[in-house]
């Protein structure tokens, strides 16, 4: 099947996932998003499939973020419903029937990084780069990150990284624990797939089963009224200045003068 913005292989059981929109280093408009969803209510629906590895096409990017441009001229409204359509995403990732893999190989930033943590974990390239850069934009995570990024570095952590967002080469990422393994980048794939392969060789049904169980444990409880709590406080942001010019200064490549208003 041919998508817009997806190349989608098969490995055996494990589906290879990636976002191809080279022009933007694959960041993610409401277009691309839309695409993501069906794709994954597709994965959901195939019995011989075991294992998903998530990746992002060409050499520099696995996801570089929402799209700022897009994003700079949103209203309140529209930014409820984009953050809404992003958190669809990366809840369906996080609940797919069977193990998604982010196999990072470059940039991971803003919804970047927060489709990276809804996936089951993550193996990186030494050239990825981590981060949540929202606030230098004018703006704060919408796609999941102030609720799940806690759950792979603990909370002082994370505070911080949110608050800075400063970023996160491949080494730290290891050393907190934000990824399981790093790789030379030519091996990252082979390296996703072994383990997409492992995964394979159990019993598909308890595979499943127990991803399910990790899942709900993790976070069904009270994780949509904390994505709620994020998706409304993403979109209040689009009523400031700030948000106006952290994203027009980003296209303008100059740095951005805040107001705090
Ligand atoms: N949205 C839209 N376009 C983007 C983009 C994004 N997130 N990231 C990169 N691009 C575009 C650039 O505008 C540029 O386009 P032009 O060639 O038309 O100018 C092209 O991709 C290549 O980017 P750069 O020239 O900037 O490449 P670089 O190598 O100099 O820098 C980078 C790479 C460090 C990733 C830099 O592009 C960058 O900082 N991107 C933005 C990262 C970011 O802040 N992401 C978070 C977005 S906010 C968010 O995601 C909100 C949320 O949680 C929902």
């Amino acid at each position: 099947m041919l998508f817009e913005n997806f190349d989608l292989e098969e490995q055996g059981t494990t589906v290879i996932l990636r976002i191809n929109r080279p022009k933007a280093l694959n960041a993610l408009n409401g277009k691309v998003l839309k695409e993501f969803s069906g794709i994954l209510d597709e994965l959901n629906r195939r019995k011989d499939i075991r294992a998903v590895v998530l990746t992002g096409a060409g050499e520099k990017a696995f996801i570089a973020g929402a799209d700022i441009a897009e994003m700079s001229g949103m209203s309140q409204i529209l930014a409820l419903e984009f953050a809404r359509l992003g958190q669809t995403v990366t809840q369906k990732l996080e609940c797919l029937n069977v193990p998604v893999i982010a196999a990072v190989n470059g940039y991971a930033l803003g919804g970047g990084c927060e489709i990276a943590i809804s996936c089951d974990f993550i193996l990186a390239s030494t050239t990825a780069v981590f981060g949540q850069p929202e606030v230098s934009l004018g703006l704060i995570t919408g796609f999941g990150g102030a609720v799940r990024l806690a759950d792979f570095v603990g909370w002082p952590l994370a505070r911080e990284l949110i608050y800075t967002g400063r970023r996160v080469d491949a080494i730290e990422a290891l050393r907190i624990g934000l990824v399981n393994r790093v790789v030379e980048p030519a091996r990252l794939l082979d390296e996703a797939l072994v383990v997409a392969e492992s995964i394979g060789s159990n019993s598909p049904q308890a595979v499943r089963k127990v991803k399910a169980v990790m899942t709900k444990v993790r976070s069904e409880a009270v994780l949509a009224a904390k994505l709620d709590l994020e998706a409304r406080a993403f979109s209040t942001v689009f009523t400031t200045f700030d948000q106006r010019e952290g994203t027009k200064a980003f296209l303008e490549k100059r740095k951005a003068q805040f107001k705090g208003e």
